[in-house]
């Protein structure tokens, strides 16, 4: 089966409807650690990801402290003309593992050097600031990635977590390739102002947790949020935690039957459903094994009728009235 694809904006770049992201390959040693994760099945994932069409990658430098950029460098060696790299700068960390922000220029030049090294590539993609933090920096920062753009160390030049305010600042400056913001059925922030903002100004839109980290595929209960690993940052996330929790395993259940009808597993429904807006370019998955990306790369060719998305807002009031009467 081939892929579907869509145009990052004005770069017109084709990217598939699933880009593969790799924040839980970096594993559990760090402040924002998915648990233990073993290197090989990250390298089959990625590898897989490729064989099964999927023609990019995201990660950033500080997922799993450097560690996931290293596994994509190394699963991709070989086969870096089929990948799309994407990655991203901003945080930094101590040596106690805590994270903090910086975009200060010559920071910025630091770490996409390092990036390249660990990626064993002479290019990226797409460099992204992760997070608009510190915000008196974002300019500086931006502008020092421009200058890596004319160098021919990155092609293009992307943002993520960003409000349409940020986009203006940086856009009088460098042309912005791309958004990377959350979304998904309980995040749902973008759709009012960022997206069609995007559209206007021809920002390609990559977009982030479409499954709520694992939530949304069908795998979750309360046996398995009790038996995650300490170190897997989940545990502490609000969307796991009563009142939420329950509301989003009733809000699964109630989606099981339209995910059965349209012949799509609850995870691939998940991933259409963000797809079905047209600013979006591609929905960004975390994969920690191989057949995990292999389901859900079909995603990126399902489409929903309105019946379904209708159906899908309705339980979504629902899931908001149970919280609100929890809370
Ligand atoms: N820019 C940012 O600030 C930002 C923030 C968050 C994420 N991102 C990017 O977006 C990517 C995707 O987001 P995400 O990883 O947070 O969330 P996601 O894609 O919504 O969920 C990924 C997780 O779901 C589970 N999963 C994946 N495929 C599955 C399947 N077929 N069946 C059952 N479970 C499956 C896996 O975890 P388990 O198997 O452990 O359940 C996997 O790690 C990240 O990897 C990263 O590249 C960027």
């Amino acid at each position: 089966m081939s892929l579907d694809t869509r145009s990052l904006g004005y770069t017109g770049e084709q990217l598939t409807g699933v880009g593969l992201g790799t924040w839980a390959i970096g594993g559990g040693d760090w402040q924002y650690g998915w648990g233990p994760q073993e290197d090989q099945e990250s390298v089959a994932a990625i590898r897989r990801a490729l064989d099964v069409g999927i023609n990019w990658i995201d990660t950033a430098r500080v997922y799993g402290l450097g560690h996931s950029e290293k596994i994509v460098g190394e699963a991709i060696t070989g086969r870096r003309d089929e990948v799309f790299l994407a990655t991203k700068c901003g945080p930094h960390w101590k040596e106690d593992g805590t994270i903090y922000r910086r975009l200060k220029a010559a920071s910025v030049r630091k770490e996409c050097e390092s990036s390249l090294k660990r990626l064993k590539t002479d290019v990226i993609d797409l460099y992204q600031i992760h997070w608009p933090d510190p915000p008196e920096d974002i300019e500086e920062g931006w502008t020092e990635i421009a200058k890596l753009v004319e160098e021919g160390k990155i092609r293009y030049a992307g943002v993520s977590n960003f409000t349409v305010e940020h986009l203006r600042a940086v856009q009088a400056i460098h042309p912005v390739a791309s958004l990377q913001p959350p979304y998904s059925m309980l995040r749902r922030g973008v759709e009012d102002a960022l997206l069609p903002y995007c559209a206007e100004n021809n920002i390609g839109v990559i977009v982030y947790s479409p499954m709520v980290c694992g939530l949304l595929t069908g795998k979750f209960s309360k046996a398995r949020l009790a038996g995650l690993p300490a170190n897997d940052w989940r545990r502490g996330n609000l969307e796991f935690r009563a009142p939420a929790f329950e509301a989003n395993l009733a809000l699964v259940d109630g989606l099981k039957p339209i995910a059965e009808r349209n012949n799509l597993t609850l995870s691939q429904l998940a991933i259409a459903w963000v797809l079905r807006r047209p600013e979006v370019t591609s929905a960004i998955v975390g994969a920690r094994r191989p057949d995990q990306i292999e389901e859900t790369a079909r995603a990126g060719n399902a489409a929903l009728s309105e019946d379904d998305v209708r159906t899908i807002e309705n339980l979504l009031a629902q899931r908001q009235e149970t919280i609100a009467a929890a809370s």
